[in-house]
């Protein structure tokens, strides 16, 4: 069997520990499935700017272009408040997704029965949730130009972005909204500002056009964002897939997150275009970030990393029945009442990292019998 080519970038915080727990399930599926990982490690975010004075090392980048797919753990803290902004933690990420191309951002909110009562929300608004945002990851606000903060001549400071799309990158990201929401309940739910912003009046006539010409099944739904916002904790059941721009995408993805009843629950997978050789440019991250004050004592959820390490087997590798098993792995354990500190609820037993992640590996074991 060919070997699977995986790049992992533990990165900062809770990131390490996390990762920890996805290479020991890898090593579980290499001994008892014979997948057969080959895996390199290296370093981004702050862990970079400590080793090499950057936060992502030209070295690491064409490691991530040679491997099959990248799983990220998380980048940033306090620690590198003070670096400069063009190389701070947060860079070099953003230039990973930049050079790889991934411009579509999968967001996946499920929320497990056993975890309806760890929502914010109340049970019968998140039961059975389960909606995809598709966010746009290398365009809009995050890269437009031109940016900066300038001094003007009375010696007050001007601190600019811009928020940019063309044609192309809307049509793209919206083409695999659509082709997603076929594989689901076939409905789009498009996110701009097209009352204020002219770039949003460009979103919604570009989705438009992309669903009349190639994708009239689906349908399609147009919503200005700040509603969308409210919708999601109004009742959010009434989505499917959202698709949206880069700075909105961020937003509602920290907010559906949250209604799983854990940010410590969500998966991300970063996808770009197909190669001439067929290869699809992937990076797998969970959606929360480095949690700076809980890192290194055990209290972090693995799920949302070991879920994204599932969505890799599912796109990357072609392997859904492993990432099923994965994922009813998580099920089982969580049903049992085992929880990390962010899910504990009366009654459970809470636990640290490494025996959550020893949890699921007792039950991987036991789907084998
Ligand atoms: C995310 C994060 C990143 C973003 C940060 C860490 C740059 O919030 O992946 O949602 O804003 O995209
Ligand atoms: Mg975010």
């Amino acid at each position: 069997m060919s070997a699977r080519k995986v790049l992992i970038l533990p990165g900062d915080g809770i990131g390490p520990e996390v990762m920890r727990e996805v290479r020991r399930v890898m090593a579980w599926m290499d001994r008892s499935l014979s997948i057969g990982f080959e895996v390199e490690e290296d370093l981004v975010g702050g862990a970079a700017i400590d080793a090499h004075g950057t936060s992502l090392a030209p070295a690491t980048l064409e490691r991530a272009r040679a491997a099959d797919c990248v799983l990220l753990g998380a980048v940033g803290g306090p620690k590198w408040d003070k670096v400069a902004f063009n190389i701070r933690p947060e860079a070099g990420l953003l230039a990973l997704r930049k050079e790889l191309g991934l411009f579509a951002n999968l967001r996946p909110a499920l929320c497990f029965e056993a975890l309806v009562d760890a929502s914010s929300l109340k049970p019968e608004i998140v039961r059975g949730l389960d909606i995809l945002i598709v966010r746009e990851l290398t365009g809009g606000v995050y890269f437009g130009e031109p940016r900066g903060i300038e001094t003007l001549p009375d010696g007050s400071r001007r601190g600019v972005n811009t928020q940019v799309y063309t044609t192309g990158e809307i049509r793209r990201v919206a083409r695999v909204a659509f082709e997603l929401a076929r594989l689901r309940s076939s409905r789009v739910t498009s996110c701009e500002k097209a009352n204020v912003m002219e770039s949003g009046i460009l979103w919604r006539e570009e989705v438009t056009h992309v669903h009349d010409t190639e994708f009239p099944d689906v349908k399609l739904d147009h919503m200005y964002a700040d509603n969308c916002a409210m919708q999601l904790v109004k009742n959010p059941r009434q989505f499917d897939v959202i698709v949206t721009d880069n700075l909105f995408g961020d937003v509602l993805s920290d907010e559906a997150a949250m209604l799983t009843g854990s940010l410590g629950m969500l998966p991300s997978a970063s996808l770009g275009a197909k190669d001439a050789a067929g290869r699809i440019p992937a990076l797998y991250e969970p959606v929360h970030g480095s949690a700076p004050d809980i890192a290194g004592k055990e209290l972090a959820n693995p799920i949302a990393t070991l879920l994204s390490f599932g969505m890799a087997l599912r796109y990357s590798f072609g392997l859904g029945e492993e990432a099923d098993r994965l994922a009813h792995a998580i099920e089982r354990v969580l049903a049992t009442g085992i929880r990390t500190a962010d899910i504990m609820q009366p009654g459970m037993a809470k636990v640290s990292t490494a025996v959550m992640g020893e949890s699921i590996i007792r039950e991987l074991e036991a789907s084998l019998a």
